[in-house]
């Protein structure tokens, strides 16, 4: 491992983890599917002693894309570790997924009240996460619970898309809805394009420090949380097999058969 020159924050062997722009077709030296990588200095986030590299390799995504949406295009109060309990309702759909998870860890030190949605079987962990009212989204009287929600849901905070977006009539029907669809990538403050045409997007991302300003600073916010018990990573299972295990890893999550946990391939 190698720190670069300019940087003055690390020195070899600190305990860090974080996230890379892998897949990125003008830069494929960028990937993660490798033994050593390239990050930048200024986005990863340093471990406490209780957290194995294990279970931070999940975090960088999660945090990264929930704090994007629940701070970068949500008024909402930033997290602290002492946060005000507000009556202030967020409805994060799709509490467990990886986003979503972290996403209600991050709005509870924000103090607000979280509603979410899960299947059956993960309920009690998204309790166990501080989650206020947690809605099984297979459940046919879901519609009715959601449109009951109190009048104060004005955040209606939709996180981690899954694999099919939300059901509109799951929005209490006052809802005003204004949709944005926020890129993780943007945080490290250079340009890129996107093109899924599975998904019919191509989409170009300029460089802006915006981003990567707003993410190196809630890093730092994030150290406090984990060096604090205050957020926990996602549930993992870790596997053997190396690099060609994780191709086998990917098509178990293609075919939908990983659910409320991530897969981790120690190397
Ligand atoms: N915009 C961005 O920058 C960005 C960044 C990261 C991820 N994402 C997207 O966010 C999504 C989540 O990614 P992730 O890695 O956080 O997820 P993940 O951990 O792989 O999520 C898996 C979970 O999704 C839940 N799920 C599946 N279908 C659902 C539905 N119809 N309603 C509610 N929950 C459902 C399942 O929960 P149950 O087992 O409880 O059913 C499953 O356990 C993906 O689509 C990913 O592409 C976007």
């Amino acid at each position: 491992m190698e720190i670069g020159d300019r940087c003055k924050t690390w020195t070899v062997g600190g305990r860090v983890a974080g996230f890379v722009h892998a897949c990125h077709a003008a830069n494929y030296a960028n990937g993660a599917f490798r033994e050593y990588l390239l990050a930048d200095a200024d986005l990863v986030m340093r471990l406490p002693d209780h957290l194995s590299f294990a279970e931070a390799s999940t975090l960088g995504m999660g945090v990264s894309t929930a704090a994007q949406a629940l701070y970068q295009w949500l008024p909402l109060p930033l997290p602290t570790c002492d946060p005000t309990m507000s009556d202030q309702n967020i409805l994060i759909y799709g509490g467990s997924t990886a986003t979503g998870s972290i996403a209600i860890q991050l709005a509870k030190l924000s103090g607000l009240r979280v509603i979410t949605t899960c299947s059956q079987q993960h309920i009690s962990w998204l309790r166990s996460l501080g989650a206020d009212e947690v809605i099984d989204y297979r459940d046919l009287s879901a519609t009715e619970t959601i449109r009951s929600l109190p009048e104060s849901l004005i955040y209606a905070g939709l996180m981690a898309s899954t694999e099919e977006p939300p059901r509109p009539e799951f929005l209490p029907a006052s809802t005003h809805i204004h949709s944005v669809w926020n890129i993780v990538y943007t945080c490290f403050g250079r340009r890129f394009t996107m093109n899924k045409e599975e998904m019919g997007l191509k989409r170009t991302s300029e460089a802006s420090n915006v981003d990567k300003n707003f993410m190196v600073t809630f890093y730092w916010r994030v150290e406090q949380f984990l060096q604090n018990k205050l957020l926990r990573p996602m549930p993992i299972e870790i596997r053997k097999g190396g690099l060609a295990g994780v191709l086998e890893g990917v098509s178990e999550v293609r075919k939908g058969a990983v659910r409320g946990k991530k897969l981790v391939y120690e190397l």
